[in-house]
């Protein structure tokens, strides 16, 4: 008889089968709803995973179920060697995906070609630059949208993120929607989330219905679209455009009933939810050459049910302690 290997699944019969993975907690950009304004204390090099820990630990979530691996950081392109790392990831057999600011990606696409890495969520939060150089306080606008269309040119399957701040980028939702007209494009609207330091108010972000509302006003039918089954977007298409676009709706309505998602930060703390503010140090154990499986199986049972617990309302008290978003990866 062949022997069942144990699957990640948490008290309500959830299997885990997605890992994001954090590469790194440094960005070269400084948005200003992932960055606090103060800056964060920056992991010290020793206790972050190495390529050979990420590689094994990688190998470790496959073992349990795992199918999926999307890389995050931070920016996942500025950590060092990350062209090794991801050849070495793609022969484990995960579909390997990647969330960037896009500032470096030329240097890889043709890598990720050869790889087969074509999921692509590229942060884009405005299309134009100097609202740009506000959010992220950075000049980079023309290199991000040159590498934009660079990828887009490698038919590279990519979706845009866009966290909507009222009265910053919120007059630009339609412009993101033109763009889906004749390109295979996916803009994905992000309602802003709370996490430590980023001084968060519902009152500046913009909700799932609003979004709707804008979009419908100006293109007239908008088709909902089928939900692929763990999906964070809720997705959608103007009627006759080309490409879709999506929603992810965390605070106006959460999409925890299915969730599939776990974490593992560049410090090698495996987090239950994006809002968990307890951890499970898997780091040090694995150094310690202990076996890490029954840690994860285990940690996935304090997994609550939605938004770690913070079923009704955000809560400041509880995502306060939360990590800031650069040091989660989304
Ligand atoms: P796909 O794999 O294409 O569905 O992308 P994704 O939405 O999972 O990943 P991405 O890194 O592009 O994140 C887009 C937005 O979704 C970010 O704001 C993330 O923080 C948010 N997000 C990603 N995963 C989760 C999750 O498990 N729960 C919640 N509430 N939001 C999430
Ligand atoms: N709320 C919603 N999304 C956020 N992201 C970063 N900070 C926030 C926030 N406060 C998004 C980024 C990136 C993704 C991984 O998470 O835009 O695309
Ligand atoms: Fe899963 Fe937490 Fe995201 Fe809900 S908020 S979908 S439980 S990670």
């Amino acid at each position: 008889m062949i022997e069942k290997k144990p699957q990640i699944i948490d008290n309500f019969g959830r299997p885990h089968t997605y890992l994001r993975i954090s590469l790194t907690d440094r960005c070269n950009l400084r948005c200003f709803y992932c960055m606090p304004e103060e800056g964060i204390e920056l992991m010290e090099k020793p206790s972050i995973m190495t390529l050979e820990e990420i590689i094994k630990m990688t190998r470790t979530f496959r073992d349990l179920g795992v199918d999926t691996v999307r890389l995050t950081g931070g920016e996942p392109l500025v950590r060092k060697n990350f062209g090794y790392l991801v050849e070495e990831l793609a022969k484990l057999g995960v579909t390997l995906k990647l969330t960037t600011n896009g500032i470096v990606l030329d240097k890889y696409l043709e890598l990720f070609q050869k790889i087969g890495l074509r999921k692509i969520n590229f942060s884009l939060d405005t299309l134009d630059k100097a609202k740009s150089v506000f959010i992220t306080k950075r000049d980079y606008y023309e290199r991000i949208m040159r590498n934009l269309n660079m990828a887009l040119d490698m038919d590279m399957d990519l979706k845009i993120n866009i966290v909507l701040i009222k009265g910053v980028n919120d007059n630009e939702i339609n412009d993101f929607i033109a763009l889906t007209r004749d390109k295979k494009i996916t803009p994905k609207f992000i309602e802003f989330m709370p996490f430590k330091g980023n001084k968060w108010d519902w009152s500046k972000g913009v909700s799932k219905e609003e979004i709707l509302k804008t979009v419908g006003d100006k293109f007239g039918e908008i088709e909902t679209l089928d939900n692929p089954k763990h999906s964070t977007s809720t997705n959608f298409r103007v009627k006759g455009h080309k490409g879709s676009f999506g929603i992810v709706s965390t605070i106006t309505n959460p999409f925890c009933d299915e969730c599939n998602r776990i974490r593992l930060t560049a410090d090698g703390k495996m987090k239950n939810c994006l809002f968990a503010n307890s951890e499970t140090d898997l780091l040090t154990p694995f150094r310690n050459g202990e076996k890490i499986e029954n840690t994860i199986l285990q940690a996935i049972k304090s997994k609550k049910y939605s938004r770690d617990g913070m079923d009704v309302k955000m809560d400041a008290e509880h995502y306060e302690q939360n990590r800031s978003m650069i040091s989660i990866g989304g």
